[in-house]
């Protein structure tokens, strides 16, 4: 069982700060997924614990120990990459042999190994093929094969179903969350930008806010499991990033502050919302939140006009305009009545809204729907 820690990281490429001040815990046998926009650094806080990187500064831990300066082949680490980096001259077999040959392990013992990455990943009937007339998925099984041949404590993933199709994708993924029951004693770490990959298979999500917002390199906006980020994100950064379509974001006042709620003047009306009103004060400008399968449509205080409809089967998502100041209100429903043009009411339940403060930090919520 191996954790993985990382403290005060630093990463940067020659002038360009990429990473800042990053620090975590992966706890043994965790199954944990980075999430984050592109180009916020995600890839390349796995080379750094894969060690084909360096680090500018920090510390990488394996179990205590600081590994900074030890050589990836000895760090007990196996990489899958999105581009499946096959052997195209090779069997399956081959591919997934080919490592543990090169270490010279006994043949008895990489045929055993070989046998059981394939059971796992269902590849006994195409050992004999070579990648080129494999499908992606097919292709991809045989990457992560080659890493669970290696029987490393930590795996990383970065991005391995990305160019796979959605039904393999899920597929795939599916896999991936059987593989991490089977050898529950391994640490995951995945990289993606699919949040719902990140909500589906992660024990811990760990949320990468990018340079720009960030100031000089990407930090940590959030860590927590999926529902902790879905529903008590810690800021307006991780409140954007997390749902679909986003959570909706408008601008409010505080009007007066109760023991376990603020009351907010949302566009003219009371709005209360079940959060701690520590730090607030009457008349302080904030940014109230609620999810699109939050909002209900039909009764409440405000009215909006239906100015767009995607209808996706199993619901809608309602587009509305209620102001020219405000963001346009979406709103998920299965209300298969409504019309673009059509007037409606809507609402905010006061347990299902967010606030956060001038600063974008959210407060805390103390009921939820
Ligand atoms: N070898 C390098 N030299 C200089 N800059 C680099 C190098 N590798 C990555 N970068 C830069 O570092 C930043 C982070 O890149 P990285 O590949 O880690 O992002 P990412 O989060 O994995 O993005 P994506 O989701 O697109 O894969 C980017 O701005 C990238 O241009
Ligand atoms: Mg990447």
């Amino acid at each position: 069982m191996t954790q993985v820690c990382l403290r005060n990281i630093e990463l940067s490429y020659e002038n360009t700060r990429v990473l800042s001040d990053v620090n975590l815990t992966i706890d043994a046998g965790q199954f944990c997924v980075f999430i984050g926009p592109s180009g916020c650094g995600k890839s390349s806080l796995l080379r750094l614990i894969a060690g084909l990187e360096p680090v500018s500064g920090g510390s990488i831990e394996i179990d205590g120990v600081v590994i900074n300066d030890t050589p990836p082949a000895e760090r007990n680490l196996a990489m899958v990459f999105q581009s499946y980096a096959l052997y195209p001259h090779m069997t399956v077999f081959d591919n997934m042999a080919f490592g543990l040959q090169r270490k010279g392990l006994p043949g008895a013992e990489i045929d055993r190994r070989v046998a059981e990455a394939s059971q796992i990943l269902q590849l006994d009937a195409l050992l004999a093929r070579k990648p080129g007339v494999l499908s992606g998925g097919q292709r991809q099984r045989v990457a992560i094969g080659r890493a669970i041949v290696k029987q490393p404590k930590v795996f990383l993933f970065d991005e391995p179903l990305s160019n796979l199709d959605a039904s393999l994708r899920a597929q795939t993924r599916f896999e991936i969350a059987k593989l991490h029951r089977k050898v529950a004693s391994a640490s995951m770490i995945y990289v993606t930008h699919d949040q719902v990959e990140a909500m589906t298979l992660a024990e811990q999500v760990v949320l990468l806010r990018p340079a720009a917002e960030a100031r000089g390199g990407s930090s940590v906006a959030q860590v927590g499991t999926p529902m902790a980020l879905y529903h008590h994100p810690a800021n307006l950064f991780a409140a954007r990033f997390i749902g679909s379509p986003g959570m909706n974001l408008f601008a409010a006042t505080v009007a007066t502050l109760a023991d376990a709620a603020v009351v907010l003047d949302f566009e003219g009306q009371p709005c209360s919302a079940l959060v701690t009103p520590a730090g607030l004060a009457p008349g302080q400008a904030v940014t109230l939140g609620i999810r699109p399968e939050h909002v209900v449509l039909g009764q409440g205080p405000w009215r909006a006009t239906v100015i767009h409809i995607e209808a996706l089967g199993e619901l809608s998502h309602v587009h509305l305009k209620f102001s020219d100041q405000q963001p346009i209100l979406v709103a998920k429903t299965q209300n298969e009545a409504i019309r673009v043009g059509d007037t409606l009411p809507f609402g905010f339940p006061p347990t299902a809204l967010h606030l956060f403060d001038a600063e974008g930090m959210a407060r805390r919520r103390l009921a939820r729907v």
